[in-house]
């Protein structure tokens, strides 16, 4: 369910999401390159929204590219080889037959292990499952602005420790599972590297904060033991993914959805066993958080 146009948009038509998080956009062709006013009210709604979903939008393999690229470079893409051809795009694919949690499925926002992660994943839905299948958003920076100040002066000086290691190290989930997924997902030692981030960030574009944690990617806090930071991590992790703060995607085939890694997470719901689902992603570089 969408709100009412609100917005002053004069090239596309954006309207947000019923709990004011993400917005659904209209009357725009992503299969050409946008004229320049277009393209900025697009990165304009995308700021302000953080996930923008784009109905009807069946871009090739070559457009979706091509569409990333207006938004800004390709982000670098570890632990799935990626299509052939298509060296920047993956695909996101769980057969019929599949037993396993789904890529993606549980929160986190993408390769934040990086030490530059992401500003943007975009995924593109080619088959999509009757039942299931549904993509769960967190507002990263509403959960921020909703901490106690006790809590936000706490948090301040953290800094958060990520690694893949609890999905692509040799003792991963998907270590154990890969042959039972279709995902070429290489999984290697390289994974159980850290990397440090700050706890909160401020967003680059709207200088808004937002907590940048997430179960699967941050694994501490520099400087704390896991006593003290393992409890204040669920604390976090329990607040972000409260109802109010989740907008809840349902994808039909031929959609694009963008979203901004800097102030969100996100968890690939399963319900679909017994039938594909198939989705075609890019990734924008983005820049060290701050
Ligand atoms: C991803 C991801 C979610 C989905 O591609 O990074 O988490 O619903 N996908 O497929
Ligand atoms: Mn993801």
């Amino acid at each position: 369910m969408l709100m009412e146009a609100q917005s002053a948009y004069r090239t596309i038509k954006v309207q947000s999401q019923e709990t004011g998080f993400g917005a659904e956009v209209t009357g725009v062709d992503l299969s050409k390159p946008l004229p320049p006013a277009v393209l900025a009210e697009v990165k304009d709604a995308w700021a302000r929204h953080a996930v923008l979903a784009f109905p009807d939008q069946p871009l090739t393999l070559d457009q979706l590219e091509a569409f990333t690229l207006q938004i800004g470079p390709f982000g670098h893409d570890p632990y799935v080889e990626p299509m052939p051809g298509h060296p920047n795009v993956l695909e996101v694919r769980r057969e019929p037959d599949e037993k396993v949690t789904p890529f993606g499925g549980n929160w986190h926002s993408d390769w934040s292990f990086q030490a530059t992660p992401p500003a943007a994943t975009i995924l593109r839905s080619e088959t999509i499952p009757p039942v299931g299948g549904d993509t769960l958003y967190a507002d990263a920076s509403r959960a921020y602005d909703e901490l106690s100040e006790a809590m936000k002066d706490r948090l301040a000086p953290l800094r958060a420790i990520h690694s893949a290691s609890r999905a692509y190290g040799p003792n991963s989930a998907y270590a154990r599972e890969l042959h039972l997924r279709a995902m070429p997902i290489i999984v290697s030692p390289e994974a159980d590297k850290t990397c440090v981030h700050p706890l909160v960030r401020t967003h680059p574009v709207t200088g808004r904060k937002a907590l940048f944690v997430s179960p699967v990617y941050t694994v501490g806090i520099e400087g704390m033991a896991p006593n003290d930071a393992d409890p204040l991590l669920a604390e976090l992790h329990k607040h972000i993914v409260q109802d109010r703060f989740v907008y809840r995607h349902h994808w039909r085939e031929g959609m694009v959805v963008i979203w901004d890694n800097r102030c969100t997470m996100h968890n690939a719901l399963g319900g679909y066993d017994g039938h594909r689902r198939v989705m075609h992603r890019t990734t924008v570089a983005g820049e060290t958080p701050t």
